[in-house]
């Protein structure tokens, strides 16, 4: 644990981290779960551990700091990731009688699963692409006119490039037509410090992904809501979707990521560098997310920095995303930026590459019967379940759209896809 968790300052304050420590110290022989049955920091719930279920100890105080850092009416521990947490939130829309929603079209796989599973229709509108190719919010009116349709909108920010919503103007929006804001923060809880960068002044519910920008264990997250409206649904929700054997290492560690501070001094140094390369490097309102754009030759250079040991989030066949978080030591910075110097040199930007959107095609009144055929062989056919690049985990081809080439070039030079089977993809048979 100690590894994961180094600032003792925060540690002093984090309620089940102290529960946890206490009990790792004690004389415990294990007759109950896990069945590793080395009960220091991996437990269960106990007569001293409280419970996720119906928190009353340590848990109910952590929940309650979470709260109130995150300024929400009630702040809710996930220990199954954001997707929990949108699982929860669109529960929690329907319980209130809204059945559709509007959605940005690149929504995370998480969303049109809840979506179809709970029965809400869905609006999507299109986000724009930059002249670099990094996708971008829309204006306001094209938002609307997906808004019109639905009775709640939710929208992404940070997205996974770093842009933010503008949330003042979507909070508007909303109010005028009398509407709910749900917000996927699965990479913002960082942004808690900056108040119009973060949702809860502006959303009715959201949520914290904390484990992928903060120093949390992965899986940790947080939903949270801002008012009474839907206190009591998302209550239910979470009765529903979290599990009953939540990970106490996940959760200790979604307390300390909340309280962990923001990491000026790196940010001031990312902008710096950003700056001194302005035609290779796109670094936005967020910081935690360097998009360095390699064009054409995106794949090549993951590569080449792969076999220097420099891993990065995703590549999207244009631009390399390299994920920090407040906790990313200064000096790993340092390397990484020397280190893009060298490929910057060796892949010169030769073309820019718009990564194709996914595109409606129309909804399919009928299942049809479906079959898996091979990548290179399902051009031109119509696909029956959405997939794309694994991350970001967004649609590049929807269930009912018509298979381009360039698509499928992508996919197979991804590292890792979603939605195919064993690299075939499950099209409609004709
Ligand atoms: C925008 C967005 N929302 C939700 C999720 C789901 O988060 P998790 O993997 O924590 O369940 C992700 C994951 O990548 C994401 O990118």
């Amino acid at each position: 644990m100690n590894k994961y968790f180094r600032d003792k300052k925060i540690l002093q304050s984090c309620h089940i981290y102290r529960m946890l420590s206490r009990s790792a110290k004690e004389k415990h022989i294990s007759f109950h779960t896990p069945g590793h049955k080395n009960p220091k920091w991996d437990i269960t719930e106990l007569s001293f551990s409280d419970n996720l279920s119906n928190p009353k100890g340590c848990i109910k105080e952590a929940e309650q700091d979470i709260s109130s850092l995150l300024n929400a009416k009630q702040s809710f521990l996930l220990t199954d990731g954001s997707t929990c947490g949108i699982f929860c939130m669109l529960y929690s829309l329907k319980q209130e009688g809204i059945n559709s929603v509007a959605i940005p079209l690149s929504s995370h796989k998480s969303v049109y699963n809840a979506c179809s599973v709970l029965g809400i229709s869905i609006f999507p509108f299109e986000m724009e692409k930059n002249e670099t190719g990094i996708e971008e919010f829309p204006c306001v009116s094209v938002i609307k006119t997906a808004l019109d349709k639905a009775g709640a909108l939710l929208v992404v920010s940070p997205n996974y490039y770093g842009k933010t919503a503008n949330f003042a103007a979507l909070r508007k929006l909303c109010d005028e037509q009398n509407k709910p804001l749900l917000v996927d923060g699965a990479h913002g809880g960082h942004l808690r410090f900056e108040k119009q960068l973060h949702p809860s002044s502006y959303a009715d519910m959201w949520v914290d992904g904390v484990h992928k920008s903060l120093p949390a264990l992965t899986q940790g997250a947080v939903v949270s809501t801002a008012n009474d409206n839907f206190l009591k649904s998302l209550k239910k929700a979470v009765d529903i979707f979290r599990t009953t054997s939540p990970s106490y290492p996940i959760m200790a560690s979604v307390e300390y990521a909340v309280k962990f501070p923001n990491n000026e001094k790196l940010e001031k140094l990312v902008r710096e560098f950003a700056k001194q390369n302005p035609a290779r490097i796109q670094l936005h309102e967020d910081y935690t997310k360097l998009c360095a754009v390699f064009g054409s030759a995106a794949f090549k250079a993951e590569k080449y920095l792969e076999e220097h040991g420099v891993f990065a989030e995703f590549c999207d066949g244009n631009v390399i995303m390299f994920y920090l978080s407040p906790a990313t030591a200064t000096s790993q910075f340092k390397r990484l930026a020397k280190r893009l110097q060298k490929a910057f040199q060796i892949f010169p930007l030769e073309r820019v590459v718009l990564v194709p959107a996914p595109t409606l095609f129309g909804v399919l009144q009928e299942e049809t019967k479906t079959e898996l055929v091979e990548l290179d062989k399902s051009e031109g056919r119509v696909c029956a379940n959405t997939c794309g690049l694994f991350p970001p985990c967004t649609p590049l081809i929807l269930k009912g759209e018509r298979v381009e080439r360039e698509k499928i070039e992508l996919l197979k030079n991804a590292n890792n896809t979603f939605g195919l089977q064993e690299n075939k993809m499950t099209v409609f048979k004709v």
